[in-house]
């Protein structure tokens, strides 16, 4: 047990209500309660089911988180929540909580941005972060490649996705197949018992004329819209349509690409650590594909475990910890929600 500050955490850029609480770099409690049944039969998340249900589960999930940690709020040394980037109502929830309650207690806040916290929540299950190191940060809003070298205030962007997220296809993919919301999971199920290498669908930036102007980004609109195609082709013909398969090619054409453009990155910043998070960081095919070509290029990876590469309030306590610990300024308590916070911007200002 080390003894740093006792950090609450608060998350609620989408449709998890995370509360989680960290001293220094032990995590205490990671209490989460989601939304996402409520959004099911929508087929995506409904904004305004999501900032109603943040505002149902936010003192629960605090008193929650507070008894799995066997602490009191009086004990808390600072607080930290998700500014942005997110939906804008259901940023409004935590923010609103989590600036009532540094006034109440009189400790500071930090508003933290959401991609920066899916990044720190590695320090609770591998220790400090290399500095530098690249980060893939995979989930159902963003697909990003970083630069990361103090991740309390220095994050480059490399590249990004130039139309879907690859959660977000992962989710389009999964209903054109008849799975359930959200489909990352299931796709991830349902290829484990398919040939990856049944259908070749395209791998998005990939040709050597795109890798000139777009190295480091990355484009799964084409890919959703093939696979797309081909189930209609299937259907259309009478034809079973071979889900299993068609799941383990399409999620075999996301992890490739990702892989290959991750691995680009360390070869030719010379950084030999890459760190991944975000939702899609859980799926099993990323976690072994990377694996085994970064092994083969003398990369480093470091993955925290499902539980934490989806949202929780685990990440944004273990950011705010580091900012309190690397004595960065609080936040101004008069900060607003920021829904397309960039990446390169850890916190709100001063
Ligand atoms: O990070 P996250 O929980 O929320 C956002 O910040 O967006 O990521 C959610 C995304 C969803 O699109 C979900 O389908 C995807 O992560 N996801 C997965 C897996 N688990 C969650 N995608 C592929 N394989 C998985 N095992
Ligand atoms: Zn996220």
């Amino acid at each position: 047990m080390n003894d740093g500050p006792l950090i609450l955490g608060i998350e609620t850029s989408c449709d998890e209500t995370g509360v989680g609480i960290v001293r220094g770099s032990d995590l205490l409690a990671d209490a989460v309660a989601s939304s996402v049944d409520e959004h099911a039969r929508f087929g995506g998340v409904v904004p305004e089911v999501a900032s109603r249900a943040h505002l149902e589960a936010m003192v629960p999930t605090i008193d929650r988180a507070c008894r799995e940690a066997g602490v009191s709020l009086n004990d808390f040394d600072a607080v930290a929540v998700t500014a942005g980037p997110g939906l804008a109502g259901a940023l409004l929830v935590g923010v609103a909580a989590a600036k009532a309650l540094a006034l109440a207690l009189s400790v500071p806040l930090h508003g933290v941005n959401h991609l920066a916290a899916h990044v720190a929540v590695d320090t609770l299950e591998h220790g400090p972060l290399p500095e530098p190191c690249i980060a893939l940060l995979v989930s159902g809003g963003h697909s990003s490649l970083l630069r990361v070298g103090d991740v309390t205030f220095d994050i480059e962007s490399l590249g990004a996705t130039l139309d879907d997220a690859a959660g977000e296809a992962f989710d389009k993919v999964a209903r054109v197949l008849g799975l359930p919301f959200p489909g990352g999971p299931h796709i991830d199920r349902e290829a484990a018992s398919g040939n990856p290498a049944a259908i070749d669908f395209p791998r998005g930036l990939s040709s050597a004329r795109d890798l000139e102007r777009h190295r480091y980004d990355v484009s799964f609109s084409g890919l959703k819209t093939s696979v797309a195609r081909w189930v209609e082709a299937r259907e259309a013909a009478g034809e079973p349509v071979p889900i299993a398969d068609v799941a383990a090619s399409f999620q075999e054409a996301v992890v490739d690409v990702l892989v290959r453009k991750s691995v680009a990155a360390c070869l030719d910043s010379g950084i030999e650590h890459l760190v991944i998070g975000g939702g899609v960081a859980a799926n099993s095919r990323l976690r072994a594909l990377i694996t085994e070509r970064a092994a083969a290029a003398g990369i480093r990876v470091r993955v925290p475990r499902p539980g934490l590469c989806t949202d929780n309030g685990a990440m944004v306590a273990a950011l705010g910890s580091l900012m309190v610990q690397r004595g960065r300024a609080p936040s101004n308590l008069g900060f607003g929600t920021d829904t397309s916070m960039p990446v390169t911007q850890v916190s709100t200002p001063s």
